[in-house]
């Protein structure tokens, strides 16, 4: 069962103006980027009001700071926005996480709405609550647990997509069955990006994250498991934001973060070397392998020093007992970490 607040739906007319016709607001506005005013709007502009206010920033995690709060909290003001105003994010993680931290924040906070475009921002960002933004090359390090009034995830918007961006997205999906359903991980290693049924998977998705995400809100325990990869895939994320060749998608680094993370996993006495080739071979399969310079190991490692589940100092990490069983809390080291890059490194 998925609570009210998650509508996966066929019929986007129909959810979003049964939602409109039961809420009550003083002002509405629609935040978007260009990609998202160009493909998904038009989508749902005929099912909103004519008053309804659009801002639109710029697209891109290099736009996801304070400076773009700054400007969406701007035209709520110049719009004379009050307490009673409701905002609709149309977009992926980054307009989800920004117009929801912006509307939590605006006025000590207004309610929202999350419409998520990319297939990562259904399977993933839609659930959990987890909103903010970037602070220099720090991943969401400022930001606030809140619940949008309601997410209604659409799959076809995904149709649209860029396929580095679907392929971004699968990552997630990846991650919730190597951490909960080994069964479901058969299922989607069946195939690679093309043939895949992208309405169910959404759909199991949404549905391990918000199991996990019911029992443990704010993370104080087993929620820690979806970090599963992100501990080394947020420092190598990280470490590309600012990087002259060009960064990598969330997902790409999270492929990056699995696969060392899974290797960690062995040396942690977890998964079996079985284990770790098909996790690894599966991954490399759709993402390829990414150079990360065998001169950058140690400074990417140094990222995980400002990783959130760090605690007193330690880097804690969430890593397989097996496919589809994943423990957390685990104390890793700044040399295990350099290892494990090291190990992807030389695959
Ligand atoms: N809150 C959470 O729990 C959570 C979970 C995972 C990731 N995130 C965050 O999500 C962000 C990444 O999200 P993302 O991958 O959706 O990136 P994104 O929001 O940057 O979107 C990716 C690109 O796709 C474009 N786009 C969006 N929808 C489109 C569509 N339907 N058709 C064509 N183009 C479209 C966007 O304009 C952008 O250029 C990161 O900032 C990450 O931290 C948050």
């Amino acid at each position: 069962m998925l609570p009210k607040t998650i509508d996966i739906t066929t019929n986007i007319g129909q959810s979003l103006q049964h939602f409109l016709n039961e809420t009550t607001y003083s002002q509405l506005a629609i935040l978007v980027d260009e990609n998202t005013a160009a493909h998904c709007l038009p989508i749902v502009k005929s099912f909103l009001p004519e008053n309804i206010l659009t801002i639109q920033i710029q697209s891109g995690e290099e736009n996801k700071h304070l400076g773009t709060c700054q400007q969406i909290w701007q035209a709520m003001t110049d719009a004379a926005f009050d307490r009673k105003a409701l905002l609709i994010n149309l977009g992926g993680g980054v307009i989800g996480d920004m117009g929801g931290f912006c509307a939590a924040t605006y006025k000590r906070g207004i309610r929202f709405l999350n419409l998520p475009t990319t297939l990562l921002s259904q399977v993933d960002a839609s659930v959990g609550g987890k909103l903010g933004i970037d602070f220099g090359p720090y991943k969401n390090h400022i930001g606030i647990f809140k619940e949008p009034e309601t997410v209604i995830v659409y799959p076809e918007f995904i149709h649209s997509l860029p396929q580095e961006e679907l392929r971004s997205g699968y990552a997630e999906i990846i991650k919730h069955c190597l951490i909960q359903d080994a069964d479901y991980w058969k299922v989607i290693t069946q195939r690679q990006l093309q043939g895949q049924d992208w309405p169910a998977h959404i759909d199991h998705s949404v549905r391990v994250k918000y199991k996990v995400v019911t029992e443990d809100p704010t993370e104080k325990g087993l929620r820690k498991i979806l970090n599963f990869g992100h501990t080394i895939g947020h420092a190598v994320e990280s470490h590309f934001l600012n990087h002259e060749n060009g960064r990598l998608l969330h997902g790409e680094a999270i492929a990056i973060g699995m696969i060392a993370e899974s290797w960690l996993s062995i040396t942690k006495g977890e998964i079996q070397e079985s284990e770790l080739k098909e996790i690894q071979d599966y991954l490399l399969s759709i993402y390829g392998k990414v150079d990360l310079s065998q001169e950058n190991l140690e400074e990417i490692a140094l990222h995980c020093l400002q990783d959130k589940k760090n605690d007193t100092g330690k880097i804690k990490a969430s890593l397989l007992h097996q496919v589809g069983d994943c423990a957390f809390d685990i104390e890793i080291t700044l040399a295990e970490v350099k290892a494990a890059l090291q190990y992807y490194q030389s695959l």
